[in-house]
């Protein structure tokens, strides 16, 4: 049960998940409201973004609170200031950090030190705040999400990894296709067939994409390289060819198949050209829902 941060969606359970996406289901319909009056949200990215950033700001404001932007040329996690220190320092002030970061064990270690809860908006390893949107965007166009069969296509990432365990928890199927060497770490793919053993989620993990498309309601992929791993672009281009979702994989899909992606994408690479702002995107639907599913979660955190 989610109790003190937000880092992995191994820090929920299935019962946190639904009653979030509920809560996102209705925040969405009641707009602007004023609850949050007097309460602080401190972002510290160590990262570019762009949906992450705007989201939580809007989120914030909208629920009549403020947010403090710091990038970590400011801060230096780390290097300039002990992880730790910040922890303890910005705890002082605000009343919920949300902080991306290379390394995951630095966002577990402003978890770990902070007093005020901690939300992890994306690191090396885990996207959590990204994979609730997705569930409820899937939850949006499907009405359901057990028995639902998503595919993933493309590098075994941060992504990856919180849509794997998001999914194993609800009693989603997740089929995901990576090249050789790009597969989901090994850790992850034992702790989400642990839950999916108790929840039903079937779970295949393979090479081959036309196995993972065929039939499936969702086409999901992301970048092929993530933020940092930019000096491996042209290796991974090579590797990665053939992992592209495009119309032949949705002609092999479920008729009504939607794309997924959670942006930034790259044209022409994991993803067609064109296709994401086709019939099948709910993309830009993904990127609204970042906003909805963390006001969710500020609202679970934050003791109003
Ligand atoms: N895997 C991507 C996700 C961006 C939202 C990255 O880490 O850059």
């Amino acid at each position: 049960m989610l109790s003190h941060s937000l880092v992995s969606i191994a820090d929920l359970d299935a019962a946190d998940i639904t009653g979030l996406i509920d809560t996102a289901v209705s925040l969405k319909k009641r707009g602007p409201i004023k609850d949050f009056a007097g309460k602080t949200l401190a972002l510290l990215f160590e990262k570019p973004s762009l949906r992450t950033k705007v989201s939580f700001d809007v989120a914030m404001y909208q629920l009549g609170g403020h947010t403090v932007f710091m990038s970590d040329k400011e801060v230096g996690l780390g290097q300039r200031e002990p992880v730790r220190d910040a922890a303890l320092v910005l705890s002082r002030y605000v009343d919920v950090i949300s902080a991306r970061t290379f390394a995951h064990k630095t966002v577990q270690d402003l978890a770990k030190y902070s007093t005020v809860p901690v939300i992890n908006a994306l690191s090396d390893e885990e996207h959590p705040c990204q994979a609730l949107a997705d569930l409820l965007t899937i939850h949006e166009h499907k009405g359901k999400l057990e028995g639902i069969n998503l595919a993933y296509i493309g590098d075994g990432n941060n992504i990856a990894a919180s849509l794997l365990l998001a999914s194993a928890l609800v009693g989603m199927n997740i089929n995901l296709a990576s090249p050789n060497g790009y597969e989901v770490d090994v850790a992850v793919q034992a702790k989400a067939k642990e839950y999916a053993a108790i929840s039903g989620s079937k779970i295949v993990i393979t090479n081959d994409i036309r196995e993972v498309a065929a039939g499936a309601d969702v086409l999901y992929t992301d970048v092929w390289a993530s933020m940092g791993q930019e000096s491996e672009s042209e290796k991974r281009k090579k590797d990665f060819a053939g992992y592209q979702v495009n119309t032949g994989l949705f002609a092999i899909a479920a008729g009504d198949a939607i794309l997924m992606h959670d942006l930034p994408a790259h044209h022409g690479d994991e993803v067609e050209h064109g296709i994401i702002y086709g019939e099948r995107s709910v993309v830009f639907d993904q990127a609204e829902n970042r906003m909805h599913a963390q006001k969710a979660v500020l609202y679970k955190l934050i003791n109003t």
